[in-house]
């Protein structure tokens, strides 16, 4: 047998091409036809971030490099199902992991490749290229209103359940953007920001009522905006008057601002977390879902979204109102719908999932969990949420932060005592990239 009978297998994500992939790529081409298992986007977003280009842009790259005969979807980060099916020769890799999250993953290729005499190659990792250096200058470049705007849809299609969290000025927007934890098998950070009415106008001593103008609102959208590149979702109140909102919405899109959420209430707009302990009123079905599509008619692309909140809960109408409202607002043209409570105890959520997941033109479901909050992301997954808003957090624990420091001086007529538990001067010094 020459070695171009031979079938050889690589597995990777290639979504930045780097010396180290073509040092791999030249092993495997060495030893026979090369098959590259090309991580699908559902794949590589189940334990790191949403990939920059899409399978097919991937694909098309790898697909054009020297040696490799074909590229097949690898569609879980295991390879045996691919493996058994293809029954290569070789499997070639970086010897990078033998240690850390993929050392199962290898262990079972072994495994596998036992079975039909298949041997794996392990391709010594190449010095001086780094993906995780490539991502961050990647990250530093920034992104383009029309790439940050595309970022939910693109999201929600590969993910099951997107994580965002409050902002209220640029600071906050970089904890969203940088906070992760590294897990045994993956990293977990947030998808997005979500750009809260209730913290905003909170930051800017003003009460959560519309107040605060869509003006200022973008004002610290903008902030954010320099700073940032992950998807914004805009808390839109109420949207105001139809025809003032169709122009919100053409703002939005053209600064890149991936979806739009309003709230079916009318008149002065009190936060709903109140509950029944303010009046608030809710818009009639007919007048909302008009403002709905003529927000959907003002939109320059397919890409942004316009998604309808639901109050009924909030407002003690019932299971059946809220659903009625919510099929009355996709027919308008509503790109998804959030449900809204202002309940501790779940059952009535979940009661509205169990009829919404039945809706044959069902669109992404956001659930904010302010008040029924030891449900975990597991659970509401599992009831078919898709979008889940820590919508006030961030704000609600800097201010008690800044709140003990302060009361700290006046009591001490020094600030040794809140030194602990501040950053250092050194440290927030070199928090922003850039500062000395
Ligand atoms: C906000 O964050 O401003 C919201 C969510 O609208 S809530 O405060 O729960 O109404
Ligand atoms: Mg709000």
């Amino acid at each position: 047998m020459t070695a171009k009978d031979k079938k050889v297998y690589v597995g990777m994500s290639a979504d930045i091409i780097h010396p180290g992939h073509l040092n791999i790529l030249k092993t495997a081409r060495d030893l026979g036809d090369v098959i590259v298992g090309l991580l699908t986007d559902e794949a590589i977003a189940s334990y790191k971030r949403v990939p920059f280009m899409t399978y097919d842009q991937r694909k098309d790259i790898i697909e054009n490099i020297k040696g490799v005969i074909k590229v097949v979807p690898q569609t879980t980060l295991d390879y045996v199902a691919n493996l058994e099916m293809i029954r290569p020769d070789y499997v070639v890799h970086g010897d990078d992991w033998r240690e850390g999250v993929q050392q199962k993953t290898r262990s079972r290729v072994i495994e596998a490749l036992l079975k039909w005499n298949g041997e794996l190659i392990e391709v010594p990792y190449t010095d001086g290229v780094s993906s995780t250096a490539l991502q961050a200058a990647i990250k530093e470049v920034g992104t383009t209103p029309g790439i940050r705007l595309k970022s939910l849809r693109r999201m929600l299609k590969v993910k099951p359940l997107l994580r965002f969290l409050d902002i209220h000025n640029a600071l906050s927007g970089l904890i969203v953007e940088n906070a992760a934890i590294q897990t045994a098998t993956l990293r977990r950070e947030f998808d997005g920001m979500w750009a809260s009415s209730l913290t905003d106008a909170t930051a800017k001593g003003k009460p959560d009522i519309e107040a605060v103008d869509v003006s200022a609102r973008i004002t610290t959208l903008n902030e954010v905006l320099e700073v940032t590149t992950k998807p914004i979702i805009y808390d839109g109140d109420t949207g105001g008057q139809t025809e003032h909102f169709v122009f919100t919405v053409k703002t939005l899109e053209r600064l890149g601002v991936s979806a739009v959420i309003i709230e079916d209430k009318a008149g002065l707009k009190r936060n709903s977390l109140f509950g029944s302990d303010v009046a608030h009123t809710q818009e009639s079905i007919e007048k909302f879902s008009n403002k709905i599509s003529e927000g959907k008619r003002a939109q320059a692309t397919q890409d942004f979204m316009i998604i309808a909140r639901i109050e009924s809960l909030i407002l003690g109408k019932g299971l059946d109102d809220a659903f009625a409202r919510a099929k009355a607002f996709l027919d308008a043209g509503a790109d998804g719908i959030m449900i809204h409570s202002a309940e501790k105890d779940p059952r009535e959520i979940f009661a509205f999932c169990t009829l919404y997941n039945q809706l044959e033109n069902r669109k992404p479901l956001v659930a904010v969990p302010s008040s029924y909050n030891h449900v975990t992301e597991e659970e509401l997954e599992a009831n078919g949420i898709n979008v889940v808003i820590y919508a006030n957090h961030m704000l609600r624990s800097a201010y008690p932060a800044m709140l003990n420091t302060a009361r700290s001086i006046l009591e001490h007529h020094r600030s040794a005592e809140c030194d602990p538990n501040m950053m250092t001067i050194k440290e927030i010094l070199e928090l922003i990239p850039g500062s000395r």
